[in-house]
């Protein structure tokens, strides 16, 4: 009995420093008033974050390389605004040149979300185009450790912040004729359950999601010269822009383990 109290006493003496030195993140109940910088903002999934993010009030930056494009976004995503103060803001770079997206970063002042969300996919066999893996890395992989180096230091700054990876089922598991784009959404996943260890004692949380097929403009161009798409069949329903929000937004639920959304259709299977 002695030893026991012993041990318990031990143990109380070296976890409760613990806590106070990796406190629990906090958690994020509301996106009222918070910023939000969505790479890829200005279509797709990025665009369809970007309304449902306005529409709970957050202050919104999107971020993408076409400057119309980009305008007309702002334009939709305001018809959404619920407060007059509500920023929309839009960044015009290019994720993969990590000078020029850093220099334009630098100019968003605070931001309490980084959702990682520019990104394309491309359906190739192994020996079709060599070029295809680094193109695909530069983009899903390199354009989000290139966004999160540059913000992340604002965040620590002020103890608070939360980054989203959006990576793809593609990401969970092989899917015939996606080796260069499951390997860049895979890349993704190490990424961040690696990034929460460091970042967490700051009070940052980080997230992945996991979409399927989405109907967007990018799954249109993907779908364009997809040969595979006729001899393998379809894998999963179409999900829309609006289901995939859900994926997103779990985050705000749990904030001291990376938390993955996989979701299948309406369903959200894997959220921990
Ligand atoms: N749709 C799906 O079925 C699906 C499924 C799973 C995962 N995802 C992932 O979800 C993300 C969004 O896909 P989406 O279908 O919504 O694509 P999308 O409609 O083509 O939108 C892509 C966005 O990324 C921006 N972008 C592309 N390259 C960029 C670069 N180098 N620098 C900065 N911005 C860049 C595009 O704007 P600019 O071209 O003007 O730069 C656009 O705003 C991607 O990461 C994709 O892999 C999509």
């Amino acid at each position: 009995m002695f030893y026991i109290i012993l041990m318990l006493i031990v143990l109380a003496i070296i976890c409760i420093p613990l806590i106070f030195w990796f406190p629990p993140c906090k958690k994020i109940d509301s996106l009222s008033k918070l910023h939000i910088v969505i790479t890829g903002g200005s279509s797709g999934i990025g665009k369809a974050l970007a309304m449902e993010a306005v529409k709970r009030q957050a202050d919104v930056s999107l971020l993408a390389r076409n400057k119309t494009k980009l305008e007309n976004a702002r334009k939709e995503v305001e018809e959404y605004k619920i407060l007059e103060n509500q920023e929309i803001n839009t960044f015009c770079a290019d994720v993969t040149d990590y000078n020029q997206l850093s220099n334009v970063l630098s100019e968003v002042g605070s931001v309490d979300i980084l959702i990682n969300c520019a990104g394309m996919a491309k359906a190739e066999l192994f020996e079709d185009n060599l070029s295809t893996y680094k193109q695909l890395m530069d983009l899903n992989y390199f354009g989000s450790v290139n966004a999160t180096f540059s913000l992340l230091p604002k965040m620590k700054a002020k103890r608070f912040g939360h980054i989203v990876f959006v990576s793809s089922m593609a990401g969970q598991l092989g899917i015939f004729g996606y080796a260069g784009y499951s390997a860049s959404k895979f890349a993704l996943r190490g990424l961040a359950e690696t990034l929460l260890m460091e970042v967490r004692p700051y009070g940052i949380g980080v997230s992945v999601a996991f979409p399927p097929d989405t109907e967007t403009p990018g799954f249109k161009e993907e779908n364009k010269d997809k040969v595979i798409y006729e001899t393998t069949g379809i894998l999963f329903d179409i999900a829309s822009v609006q289901e995939i929000f859900l994926l997103c937004l779990l985050f705000v639920a749990r904030r001291n383990s990376v938390s993955q959304c996989l979701c299948w259709s309406f369903f959200t299977l894997d959220c921990r």
